[in-house]
Order: C-alpha cells, then sequence, then structure tokens
C-alpha cells in the first residue's frame, strides 16, 4: 500500500492556513468569560445588598447564599446600607474589607473552573493553547493535566459534590423567597424576586445535572447498563442535559449574575419587587 508523507510544520503563534473565521468563537469566550470575572469581582468586593429584606421579604443573593453574615443595619424600609460586621479573624493588613463571598464562591468557581466544557473553551479563549483547531499557539511544550498547574483541573469530580450541595442551598433560598412578612407570621405569595430566585437552581441544575464526572459517576464503571433500570434511567437523564451542556453552562452563569444584581437592585431601593399575587 502506497503512503504519503506529510511533514508536520512547526507555526507561529495564530499562524494558519484556515481561511475561515475561527477567532470568532474564542474571542466571544474571552469576552464572555471577561464580563462574569468582573462582575463577580465586583460582586465579590462589594459586600453590601446582598440581602433583601424590604416588604417582608427574604431574598439572598447566590453569590452570598449561605448567609454567613447579616449585613448592616436594616432600615424602616427594609433597605440595608453598611456591610456587616468583619469577623475578628480577619487580618487587619489586608488590603480589602472582608466578603462572605469570598468563603462562599471558591466552591461553585473552583466546580465551573475545572469543568470539561470550559476547559475546552478557555484553553482556546483565554490560554491560547491552541486558540483554534490547527492555529499556532505561542508555547513549545504542552505538559497537559498530569503536571502543575493543570493537575489541579483534577478536582472536578470532588467539587461537583460541593455543587451539589449548593443546588440544594439555593433551592431553599428560592422557598423562602416565596414567604413574606414579619418572622414567625409570614404568608404565602409570589413576588417578580421569587420567580428570579426560583430559576436560579432550576438553571444550575441543568448545569449541574449533565456534568461529565456525574454521568462517570452514575454509569462509567459498568459495562452493562441494561441490567440496572434505575441506574439507567439516571444515566440517561444525565446523558440528556449533558448534550446540551455548554448552553446551561453559559445561561446558568449569566443568571447568576443576574439573580445577584436583581437582589442588589431591591436591597438598594433601585428596583421595586413588584408582587403578582
Ligand atoms: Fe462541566 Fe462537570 S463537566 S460541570
Amino acid at each position: 500500500m502506497s503512503s504519503i508523507d506529510v511533514p508536520l510544520t512547526k507555526r507561529g503563534f495564530g499562524e494558519t492556513r484556515r481561511t475561515d473565521n475561527w477567532w470568532v468563537e474564542p474571542l466571544y469566550i474571552f469576552l464572555g468569560y471577561l464580563a462574569f470575572i468582573i462582575y463577580a469581582n465586583w460582586s465579590l468586593l462589594t459586600p453590601t445588598h446582598f440581602h433583601f429584606v424590604g416588604g417582608g421579604a427574604d431574598y439572598i443573593s447566590p453569590m452570598y447564599s449561605p448567609l454567613l453574615t447579616q449585613e448592616g443595619p436594616v432600615s424602616a424600609s427594609g433597605l440595608t446600607t453598611d456591610p456587616g460586621p468583619t469577623p475578628s479573624w480577619w487580618p487587619s493588613f489586608m488590603p480589602i474589607a472582608f466578603s462572605p463571598a469570598m468563603l462562599i464562591l471558591i466552591f461553585p468557581l473552583a466546580f465551573r473552573f475545572t469543568c470539561y466544557y470550559y476547559r475546552g473553551a478557555y484553553y482556546k479563549g483565554w490560554w491560547m493553547d491552541p486558540p483554534s483547531c490547527a492555529v499556532g499557539e505561542p508555547r513549545n511544550k504542552y505538559l497537559g493535566e498530569k503536571y502543575f498547574p493543570l493537575i489541579f483541573q483534577n478536582v472536578h469530580r470532588y467539587a461537583l459534590y460541593a455543587a451539589i450541595v449548593f443546588i440544594f442551598l439555593l433551592a431553599y433560598d428560592g422557598w423562602k423567597a416565596l414567604w413574606f412578612g414579619p418572622e414567625g407570621n409570614k404568608h404565602f405569595g409570589v413576588h417578580v424576586g421569587s420567580l428570579v430566585l426560583i430559576l436560579n437552581p432550576i438553571l444550575l441544575g441543568m448545569y449541574t445535572f449533565g456534568c461529565h464526572s456525574l454521568r462517570h459517576l452514575i454509569g462509567g464503571k459498568k459495562d452493562v447498563l441494561s441490567d440496572s433500570p434505575a441506574r439507567k434511567k439516571c444515566y440517561d437523564c444525565v446523558s440528556g442535559l449533558n448534550k446540551n451542556h455548554m448552553k446551561w453552562a453559559w445561561i446558568s452563569m449569566f443568571y447568576v449574575g443576574f439573580v445577584d444584581f436583581y437582589v442588589r437592585m431591591c436591597a438598594s431601593g433601585t428596583w421595586t419587587d413588584w408582587s403578582i399575587f
């Protein structure tokens, strides 16, 4: 059988023979992440207005849930203005103020940043390794995820457990967003904010329960799934969500930012939380 030798040509960074707009997708990914990173950092460093209690509501921003410290005094109209007290263990030499979100976001962010989809996306959009298929990369060697620093990507399977716990915590926040009035005498109601908070764990669930690690955990070890009907059903559900993992990753990420923004707008008195019934 005849064979052809195809010489491998080492290309410089960004060099390619592709003629399509290969750079559009990495550019969108870069801008999308940048927007979220800027917003999440701003929210983390601004520990005010993350808990709305006006009109007897109880809305907690997902970036500050579970509620570790309360905010400052609540005004007569239910608005908060100051960050809560700084814990005594927070070092005084720290150049930034304590924010409870620092202790919370570490878990969902560890899950997101090690997600198999996100890796595929930001290795192109941010790491440029390579910027796209058949496009020259800026490094001479690739050590892979067996070596520092990418070896940390292996925490994903453990971060998954924390992410599942957060789904339940946020679902509880959604439930609390349906009750209004003074403590001990709350009544059921639905406001715009109730719907905003309830949708959050649903979208996060669509993302989290489509995780590749979860899929492996449920069915990956079995050669034959048909002899375990319950396991097969779960595996099919995770596989169904997994098909749209990219879509749920983006939607749920931006929606978390929106919920945080909504709570902040209500708690600062900028927006009115309209009652539906
Ligand atoms: Fe994306 Fe696990 S692979 S969340």
